[in-house]
């Protein structure tokens, strides 16, 4: 069983349409790596799935409870089986806690253990996250920015939830420091088995972190696959565009690459495009994009998704460069 099934959903803020019909799904022990433009409702997914915001419509499976539509009261133990990590851990941590009481919160709001073996607990969590056990006494303005985002992963993770948003965990931090925090949860999600929605910018941390890829685009997934199977051979136009924008490692592969340059913007999500959402920018569009809605439906193989009418059900796929 998924330990995450979102069904259709819907987040709309008033006329902006942020999530407009997103069905995904995350196993146990899974990462999916969500990706996509800023402002493509990446953010607004992994809120709505956590339960920040209230959903429009649609339904948010958790290990077989949906959460979407419940009240406070009933929604609250529930909790415990999921939470989030956030991009800013300067704005995410109360500068008038201590670490220790930050990271006990949800042993204390979930009434797990007393306070003997909560503190024993955060000492665990302080070590599992790479940090002094003395820490737990500290305010969060005594910590570097690396450090106060090993301390957000160790409230994520106190209550052991079964799954795990992060929503550009890194892209705050220090450039010296990104790569170990998210060497540590790849670590900590490797040791422990919780399955995580992983939202990022950074393809190369998709690659190093996600088992499967999920495109989005203005308010909409374009395409799911592995991430052996994105990375090898993307179908998606817009995807083909995405990863042909990300540096590669090898300049001398990136000096051969050719790119794939969008024109515009990605339109409003309060007026999106007719047909396919992606057309106004699409450089192989045809009169029916305009029009026709492409599903988002299996091809090829594997049982890859792609929301394009030029995918073909086998999974050939038009090529934007060479
Ligand atoms: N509280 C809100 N009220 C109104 N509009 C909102 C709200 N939150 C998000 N939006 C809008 O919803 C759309 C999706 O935003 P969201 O933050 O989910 O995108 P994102 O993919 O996370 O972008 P980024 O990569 O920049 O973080 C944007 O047009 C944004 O302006
Ligand atoms: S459906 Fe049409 S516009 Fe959309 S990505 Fe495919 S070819 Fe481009
Ligand atoms: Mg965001």
């Amino acid at each position: 069983m998924s330990v995450l099934e979102v069904v259709e959903l819907v987040k709309h803020f008033g006329p902006v349409r942020a999530v407009d019909g997103v069905s995904l799904h995350i196993d146990k022990g899974e990462v999916l790596g969500l990706v996509g433009e800023s402002g493509s409702g990446k953010t607004t997914l992994g809120r709505c799935v956590t339960r920040l915001v209230p959903v429009t419509s649609g339904q948010v499976w958790v290990n077989g409870n949906d959460i979407a539509h419940l009240s406070r009261r009933r929604l609250r133990p529930l909790r415990r089986d999921f939470n989030i990590v956030f991009q800013d851990p300067s704005s995410s941590l109360d500068p008038r806690m201590r670490v220790g009481d930050i990271i006990a919160e949800p042993l204390r709001l979930h009434r797990i253990g007393d306070r003997s073996t909560r503190r024993a607990r955060v000492a665990e969590l302080l070590g599992q996250v790479g940090l002094q056990a003395e820490m737990a006494r500290w305010y969060p303005h005594e910590l570097s920015g690396g450090q106060r985002q090993r301390v957000s992963v160790a409230r994520a993770l106190s209550a052991a939830p079964s799954l795990l948003v992060a929503d550009e965990p890194t892209s705050a931090l220090d450039v010296s420091v990104q790569a170990s925090v998210l060497n540590l949860i790849g670590r900590l999600q490797a040791e422990l088995g919780f399955a995580c929605l992983f939202v990022t910018h950074d393809l190369a941390a998709v690659e190093f972190l996600a088992q499967r890829v999920a495109v989005m685009y203005l308010g909409v997934l374009v395409e799911v696959a592995t991430r052996d199977e994105l990375f090898a051979g993307p179908r998606h136009p817009y995807t083909q565009a995405l990863l042909s924008a990300a540096p590669l490692p090898d300049p001398v592969a990136q000096r051969s690459r050719q790119r794939i340059v969008l024109s515009g913007e990605v339109p409003s999500p309060v007026d999106p495009p007719p047909g396919c959402r992606f057309h106004p920018r699409c450089p192989v569009a045809i009169d029916r994009c305009a029009v026709e809605v492409p599903a988002l439906r299996p091809v090829g193989p594997s049982g890859a998704l792609t929301a394009c009418h030029l995918v073909a059900d086998d999974g050939s796929a038009p090529r934007l460069a060479a």
